[in-house]
């Protein structure tokens, strides 16, 4: 939009590896915070406001464009770029309210997921270390229990496990922080099938939803939950980054989210992987206050899909530009086939309870159909997935489970295993307030959760752990467990549970 020059969007331990500070763009970026939380909430370009055009529990003035968040949908990328973009500029001129020089300021980026684990998937030392070099409070830090604390309190409801004290420098295991497997899908969205997407479902406006594109699922929903922890009273007194409501007055969020949009980024880079080119994705149009023209104004995904040429803003693993000469031709796309999702196994309903983590169903679909929906012929269906739906949580059961399939009773749940399927995190369940009440659809079903499982079936098959009459999906309370522990209550129900080939 005009602009000549490019803001590189940096990655905080590329900027910071060892000194909360070190480095400008963090420093900055505090100094806006604090100029931001000083103005006015009917503000736009106020903290709270910011924070409420993600999600609020406060009441709407009237015109405000607050509740606006863009999940478990196909716009889940635009919204969420877009409204990056907007805050970018408005904390550029915060920077220089603050009367530091804003030049070149982007969102910086927490990469959680690339680097060495126990470095990068800790909270990045300028949002946890308490106060500014000068002993002035740090506006990038957020106390406990805003943040996720893993306090004695919660041990002994049995549902704290699940982080380390992430001020504290607690770690997120791995599994959790892993794009490799969005990364494997070449469908930005469904349907058509084969789904799970990497993008998201096709939906129009949607502010909360039930199934979620895989890198929604995976690592964006645990990264929310991990960094706030435990937010039982849902009225954003604790644990901000677990709810939607709350999750964008951290300011760790707009970080997470740097991330987020330099995934899809790197989703790109691959050849074959595109965005879609539906009118309705690309014209569907989304308002946020401008801080350059002083009023709101729309934008559309197709206003930024290249944030280079559009939005002026690079990351700083951006590929070197390709001279359009030397860019292979890409051919054009063929229609997919015509792909059909057939049902081969199904269990359910299940209330999950201190007792049961388990649940049994049937191979509906005897073989040798299910040999032909497993072979790899070209052409031929072979996505299968795992679908979990209507899956509701109890408002003290744990948020974070690992989800098994067909784990022998005699072997301890490990991720490394032909067993292990994903994670299952709860950002945002039980997020029902006033906003919602006008809706006329049906009561709101829990949350749906998809996952491949091609790959994970094939390596059962041929180590005789996979069984052509039944399958068992096994719930194992997630996070870190001490070994030996019990698990605390699941407190879950699940209306079904699928697998499905496409
Ligand atoms: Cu709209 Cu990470 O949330």
């Amino acid at each position: 939009m005009g602009n000549n020059t490019v803001a590189v969007r940096q990655s905080i331990w590329s900027l910071e590896p060892a000194t909360a500070f070190s480095s400008s763009v963090m420093l900055n970026y505090a100094k806006a915070v604090a100029v931001m939380r000083g103005r006015k909430p009917d503000d736009p370009t106020s903290w709270s406001y910011q924070a409420a055009i993600h999600g609020t529990r406060a009441p709407v003035p009237p015109g405000a464009d607050w509740n606006q968040c863009q999940h478990a949908t196909w716009f889940f990328f635009p919204w969420h770029r877009m409204y990056l973009w907007f805050f970018e500029k408005i904390v550029r001129e915060a920077i220089q309210e603050a009367g530091a020089d804003p030049t070149g300021w982007a969102v910086p980026y927490w990469n959680y997921s690339d680097g060495p684990l126990n470095v990068v998937s800790t909270l990045p030392l300028a949002f946890r270390t308490p106060t500014l070099p000068d002993g002035s409070v740090n506006p990038l830090y957020l106390p406990y229990p805003n943040r996720n604390e893993n306090t004695s309190s919660d041990k002994k409801q049995g549902v704290g496990l699940i982080g380390a004290g992430i001020n504290d420098g607690g770690q997120i295991p791995p599994r959790y922080v892993s794009h490799a497997q969005a990364f494997t899908l070449g469908n930005f969205g469904y349907p058509p099938p084969p789904d799970p997407s990497f993008g998201g479902p096709q939906t129009g406006f949607q502010h909360e939803g039930s199934d979620f594109g895989q890198l929604e699922l995976l690592p964006h929903n645990p990264v929310h939950v991990f960094t706030g922890g435990y937010n039982e009273l849902a009225d954003c007194t604790k644990g901000w980054m677990t709810d939607p409501d709350c999750a964008a007055a951290d300011p760790v969020f707009w970080a997470h989210h740097s991330n987020i949009d330099r995934l899809w980024k790197r989703w790109l880079d691959t050849p074959g992987h595109l965005n879609p080119t539906d009118q309705s994705w690309l014209s569907r149009s989304f308002r946020f206050y401008d801080p350059d023209r002083k009023g709101f104004v729309t934008m559309t995904a197709n206003d930024v899909l290249d944030t280079v040429a559009q939005l002026g803003y690079g990351y700083e693993d951006d590929p070197a530009p390709v001279s359009l000469a030397l860019r292979p031709a890409v051919a054009a796309v063929p229609a997919p086939p015509a792909v059909t999702r057939t049902t081969l196994a199904s269990a359910g309903p299940l209330h999950l309870s201190p007792t049961t983590v388990s649940i049994t169903g049937t191979v509906t679909t005897p073989p040798p159909g299910a040999q032909a929906l497993l072979a790899a012929g070209p052409g031929e269906p072979r996505h299968l997935s795992l679908n979990l739906k209507n899956v509701e949580r109890e408002q003290d059961a744990p948020l974070v489970f690992d989800v098994y399939l067909n784990l022998p009773d005699d072997q301890p749940p490990h991720d490394k295993t032909i067993y292990y399927v994903g994670p299952m995190a709860f950002f945002g369940n039980g997020h029902h307030h006033g906003m919602d009440m006008g809706d006329t659809t049906e009561h709101h079903a829990g949350m749906s959760f998809s996952y491949g499982i091609t790959n994970l079936v094939q390596e059962q098959r041929a180590q005789g752990a996979w069984s052509d009459t039944s399958f068992r999906v096994t719930l194992i309370v997630g996070g870190h467990r001490e070994e030996g522990t019990p698990p605390p209550p699941a407190m879950v129900h699940i209306g079904s549970v699928t697998i499905t080939a496409e």
